[in-house]
């Protein structure tokens, strides 16, 4: 652990009320830190963001910008159905790939708006065309942005515009896939100067393709949090209901969904009866549980459900959105809580292995949208938590969910922001998240913001990891661990 003053040790303090001291004669460059850290057990980032699972925070296009950056976004739950949820997860994991398992194809028949159609749904224009129309049916042809970018005539049948079968260049599943060799289909893909290379089995049928806008994102992102195929990992939050979740996790895992995040304010019991399914059912997933703020929580959850938990949130009410501690008067100092629980699960490392933090919430809201204040997130890192996880600060980006407005009192542009107790989203299903969905007199525990409009996440998030660079560089650690280990933490 690092070296926290004496006179903080039982103190309740925040972010804050302390200051990481440099002590060391730095003799690297900024960009030579590396911010590599575990999300869980199993996936490990390239920068320690998370965004929080909040409907003014994530859907698909904030989780594919965490994830491009080298962190990773949780999909909130408030929708009206699971499938709402479940096509967010798809679309991030659809977003770029190594091989293409699960392309999506059309038959002869269809017609040019139905390209349209998949392009508005998952920004992409190359379409296999297959006999059937399905996946596993044989290769007819191929639609590509280049044959359809200028027509109008969107009634138009694909078989009058795709290049047929015998003019489509392709590869072999037995060379590529089977052997698991993309470099081969990049090389094909290359030399043939193609937007989109089908791999056909020995019966001719599609099982998979590669694209060359995939290729060139790999290349683009080299900090990207990606799974085995290369696709974008992504997260789904589940409420903390057994019947509920049940379902909700069963679709997420059918479109590849990497981990759950059980959602709860306070993590309660039956949680550890959804990680139990999840762990029983779907080995692959990893899982979060949460919220904890003490070392007393975090030794008793462990003690039930160490073996199905693979991450743990860290902060009951220090979001920028959150009332609970005015409102019931409970919740704890941020800072404090995540030193607290960060001590504990060290003790209980001999016992239980390494379970990493996330301290959720509390990392400050900047007064003008060009300020961002990564020293939040250093002190978080240095007070023992592997990520941090951020609702308000991301909230103003293009990527948050949401428009933008003009604020005529503060003479700004903005962004709503709204903590998941406010009443505002409880109205829709996040009342589970409080316990108090089945009860009539509803106490919210957030409340509505606006959140300064910070414009693109892609200009914003690296200026954010390089923030955090250089206050790790300016104390003269290399990485997170070096930080934990030796960093010196003193009262302002
Ligand atoms: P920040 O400070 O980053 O916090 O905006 C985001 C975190 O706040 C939590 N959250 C809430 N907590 N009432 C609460 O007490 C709420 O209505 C609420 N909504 C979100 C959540 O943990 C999130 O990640």
């Amino acid at each position: 652990m690092a070296n926290l003053h004496p006179s903080l040790k039982n103190k309740e303090f925040w972010y804050k009320d302390i200051t990481l001291i440099p002590n060391r004669l730095p003799d690297f460059e900024r960009d030579e830190v590396d911010l590599t850290t575990n999300f869980t057990k199993r996936i490990v980032l390239k920068t320690p963001f998370v965004s929080s699972p909040m409907d003014t925070v994530t859907e698909s296009k904030m989780a594919i910008l965490m994830a491009l950056q080298g962190g990773i976004g949780v999909i909130h739950y408030n929708f009206l159905t699971i499938d709402e949820q479940i096509r967010e997860v798809e679309k991030v994991k659809r977003f770029m790939a190594g091989f293409v398992f699960n392309p999506i194809t059309l038959s002869p028949k269809n017609k040019i708006k139905d390209v349209f159609n998949i392009n508005e749904e998952f920004g992409f224009f190359s379409v296999p065309i297959t006999e059937k129309g399905t996946l596993n049916s044989k290769l007819v042809g191929i639609v590509t942005h280049r044959d359809i970018r200028y027509r109008q005539d969107m009634e138009t049948k694909l078989e009058k515009l795709m290049t047929p079968r015998k003019k489509i260049i392709w590869a072999k599943k037995a060379e590529t896939v089977s052997q698991n060799n993309l470099d081969l289909a990049i090389e094909i893909l290359r030399k043939n100067n193609l937007d989109t290379l089908p791999i056909v089995d020995e019966k001719n049928r599609v099982v998979a393709l590669v694209t060359d806008s995939d290729i060139r994102k790999q290349s683009q992102f080299p900090l990207a949090t990606v799974d085995e195929n290369k696709r974008l990992r992504v997260f789904i939050a589940v409420e903390s209901r057994l019947k509920l979740a049940k379902e909700r996790i069963k679709k997420a895992f059918g479109v590849g969904v990497d981990g759950i995040l059980i959602d709860a304010s306070v993590v309660f019991k039956e949680q550890i009866e959804i990680a139990k399914f999840v762990k029983k059912n779907f080995p692959e997933l990893e899982v979060v549980l949460g919220n904890v703020d003490s070392g007393e929580m975090v030794e008793k959850i462990l003690k039930e459900a160490h073996q199905y938990c693979d991450g743990l949130r860290v902060g009951i009410g220090p979001g920028a959105a959150c009332i609970t501690q005015q409102e019931l008067g409970t919740g704890r100092a941020q800072a404090s809580a995540v030193w607290d629980c960060a001590e504990a699960i060290k003790k209980l490392e001999p016992k239980y292995g390494f379970i990493p933090l996330i301290a959720d919430g509390g990392i400050k809201v900047p007064d003008l949208a060009e300020i961002q204040k990564p020293g939040d997130i250093s002190k978080a890192l240095a007070l023992g938590d592997q990520t941090v996880m951020m609702g308000s600060l991301l909230a103003g980006l293009d990527e948050a969910p949401g428009e933008k407005e003009f604020d005529y009192e503060e003479n700004k542009m903005v962004k709503k922001y709204r903590g998941m107790g406010s009443i505002e989203a409880m109205e829709k299903r996040a009342a589970v998240r409080y316990g108090i969905e089945k009860v009539k007199i509803k106490i919210p525990e957030g409340k509505v913001i606006k959140v300064p409009y910070r414009g693109s996440g892609y200009d914003f998030i690296p200026k954010l990891i390089a923030g955090v660079k250089q206050s790790l560089q300016k104390q003269g650690f290399r990485n997170i661990k070096e930080l934990q280990e030796e960093a010196d933490i003193r009262p302002i």
